[in-house]
């Protein structure tokens, strides 16, 4: 296999974008990390675009195509990529893969989605849709409420609190003020996240992910040819990609998401690297407890243990183990097929040392973990500067 470097990043304000359609949000962010790479549309070998329910949120089906013609990349191939809320980071997989294999020298990978078009029952439905629908949406078991079921087991097996939960939304919203990309720009309390509505019980409004639009997108190049456009070289060392049940009723367990466990698994020994030697990690924070699940599951805690490290502080920017600079997928916003990608934005921008207040010190190695559904599908990629 070939080295690869992620040679350029592009992104667009995550929220609602009352006034840009799905194609304006995706050639912003692609322009940009067009622009930040120093490639030209002729260099380019073949786009991968990641992309949940375009059809369904705003009636575009056929979006690789489109992508490719709006920012000006025909013909190469155009290849639309779908693993529910893990569509942007199988994208980047499909990208990194193709340049691996010495398929493709330069190759770019986006994510979009355009959410805000449908009324929140609607998007519920459309969301829901990437869960086992016979055995779950059909019955009303929509995402709220299957990130519920597994905040409680958790609760009762681990003793974790509701405020544990909290503690989780304050933090990704803190780095989220920091974050000019980011959704939500201002801080909360534990109790405004105690108190905020019930959405489904244990989880209220603010330990929810929310209704986003948004684009990122970035460029990746085989490791000489890298050398060419950048002196800040950011190589992918590691790419984990597992499969689980996808109906929460199957599985052994439901306060673990096996794919997340052997897709970090699969990552962290390609990389030749130990969880010591992580400076930050994007985690799938769709819900709170989903980032506590993921800290576990990744393997940076035993079962149970995350959320001492959460009580103490320790997941802050300038804590041991920095979680969700962007604000994550709380703070930041949820665009679906958008937020894998947004996760490999995030941490480059933290390797190149340009996130300013939310600055990780001597940040040199960061993950990457996007689920699809309540964890039927996991992504885990690894990122180092070289240079
Ligand atoms: N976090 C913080 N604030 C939020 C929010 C969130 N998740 N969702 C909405 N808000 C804010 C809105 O900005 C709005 O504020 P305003 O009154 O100051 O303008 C207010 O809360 C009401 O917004 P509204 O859109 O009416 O909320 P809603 O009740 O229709 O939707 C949720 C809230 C939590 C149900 C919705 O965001 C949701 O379904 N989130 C989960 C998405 C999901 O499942 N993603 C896939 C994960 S696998």
């Amino acid at each position: 296999m070939r080295r690869v470097a992620v040679i350029g990043i592009g992104i667009t304000k995550f929220g609602e974008h009352w006034e840009k359609g799905f194609r304006d949000l995706v050639i912003e962010a692609g322009k940009n990390a067009l622009e930040d790479a120093n490639v030209q549309g002729e260099e380019i070998d073949a786009l991968f675009v990641g992309a949940m329910s375009p059809g369904l949120m705003v009636g575009q089906e056929h979006a690789a195509a489109l992508v490719a013609d709006y920012i000006g990349l025909n013909p190469i191939p155009a290849t639309r990529v779908e693993g529910a809320c893990a569509s942007g980071g199988l994208a980047f997989r499909n990208a990194y893969m193709a340049v691996a294999s010495g398929m493709h020298d330069i190759v770019v990978a986006g994510g979009a989605e355009k959410m805000t078009d449908l009324d929140t029952a609607q998007i519920s439905t459309v969301l829901g849709g990437a869960g086992d629908e016979e055995w779950e949406l059909f019955q009303g078991a929509t995402f709220p409420a299957i990130y519920a079921l597994m905040a409680k087991r958790h609760m009762h097996e681990y003793h974790t609190r509701e405020e544990d939960m909290a503690l989780v939304s304050v933090k990704n919203h803190k780095h989220a003020s920091m974050n000019d990309y980011a959704q939500f720009q201002k801080e909360i309390t534990v109790e405004e996240v105690l108190e905020s509505k019930t959405v489904s019980s244990p989880l209220k409004l603010l330990d929810c992910s929310p209704i986003t639009d948004g684009a990122a997108v970035v460029v990746l190049a085989e490791l000489e040819k890298a050398k060419k456009y950048t002196d800040t070289l950011i190589e992918v060392i590691g790419s984990g990609q597992a499969s689980g049940q996808i109906a929460l009723h199957d599985r052994q367990s439901i306060t673990q998401i096996d794919a997340t466990r052997v897709a970090a698994e699969k990552a962290l020994k390609q990389a030749k690297v130990t969880h010591k030697d992580i400076d930050l990690v994007e985690v799938h924070d769709c819900f709170t407890i989903a980032e506590i699940l993921a800290l576990e599951d990744l393997g940076f805690f035993k079962k149970g243990e995350a959320v001492k490290a959460i009580r103490e502080n320790q997941t802050y920017y300038d804590g041991s183990l920095p979680v969700n600079t962007s604000g994550g997928l709380k703070g930041c916003g949820h665009p679906v097929g958008a937020t894998g990608i947004k996760q490999i934005v995030e941490v480059a921008i933290q390797l190149r040392n340009q996130a300013g207040k939310r600055q990780v010190k001597n940040a040199e190695i960061g993950m990457t973990h996007n689920v699809g559904g309540s964890g039927a599908t996991a992504v885990v990629h690894i990122l180092k500067r070289i240079k």
